[in-house]
């Protein structure tokens, strides 16, 4: 353990050496706002857009005030621009969701630092993998710092909707029964109609259409 420790460390030290500072960290939290960004606001017209792709050198300059049009504060972020093009150029080639290199919690419960991450600052919208799921009935949980209405998504890999509704929470509750039938990796998005900051994501797998006091609890 302690010659594997030292390894590490020594590594690490190499690692921190070659790098510039923080190439990791930075690039990785840009590119998930970047991603969030994508599947919430350009998603509206371009999710599922599988048609080849947009390799030529001008298309992004050709863009930029449209990009700009929906989403103003990339106005002075070129590198902004860019990773929204390429998560679209991504989709249209791969017909996918772009990956996100980011751990989903075993449990699958979200607790709000991490969901701060998945969201746009100013209006709240989240998108988040939520993972591979399997067929059966699940409980989607949610905890808002203050009571909304909110449109709710549950996406498949391939852009199957499993629930798409406008619920109203209370107590800044929204419970959601759903069921999968067929197992695969999901996506959570919600838009807010005022923004609200989700304080807690959970996903159950629980044949009571009551949710119980426990299944509750477990949240907490
Ligand atoms: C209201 C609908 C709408 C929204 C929102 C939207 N777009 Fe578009 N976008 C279009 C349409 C329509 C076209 C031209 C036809 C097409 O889809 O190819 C287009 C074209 C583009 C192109 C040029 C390449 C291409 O596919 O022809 C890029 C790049 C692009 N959009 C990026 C974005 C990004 C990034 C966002 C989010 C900031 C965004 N769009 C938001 C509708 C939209």
């Amino acid at each position: 353990m302690k010659n594997y420790l030292a390894n590490c460390t020594s590594t690490l030290l190499v690692l921190l050496i070659l790098l510039p500072v923080g190439a990791f960290a930075v690039e990785d939290r840009s590119f998930t706002e970047s991603v969030v960004i994508f599947n919430t606001i350009c998603a509206k017209c371009h999710e599922a857009q599988c048609s080849g792709r947009l390799s030529f050198d001008e298309a992004l300059e050709q863009s930029t005030n449209h990009i700009l049009r929906h989403y103003q504060p990339a106005s002075d972020k070129q590198w902004l621009q860019k990773e929204l093009f390429d998560i679209l150029n991504y989709m249209k080639v791969k017909c996918a969701f772009y990956p996100l290199n980011k751990p989903v919690p075993i449990l699958k419960t979200w607790e709000s630092d991490v969901l701060d991450e998945f969201s746009t600052l100013r209006e709240r919208k989240y998108f988040i993998p939520v993972g591979s799921l399997s067929a059966g009935k699940y409980w989607l949980i949610l905890e808002l710092e203050k009571d909304t209405k909110a449109t709710v998504q549950l996406i498949s890999e391939e852009f199957d909707m499993l629930i798409e509704d406008c619920f109203d929470s209370s107590n800044g509750r929204i419970d959601v029964r759903f069921t999968v039938e067929e197992s695969g990796n999901y996506y959570f998005r919600m838009y807010p109609r005022e923004a609200a900051r989700l304080i807690r994501l959970a996903i159950t797998k629980s044949e009571t259409d009551e949710i119980t006091d426990e299944e509750a609890g477990a949240l907490r």
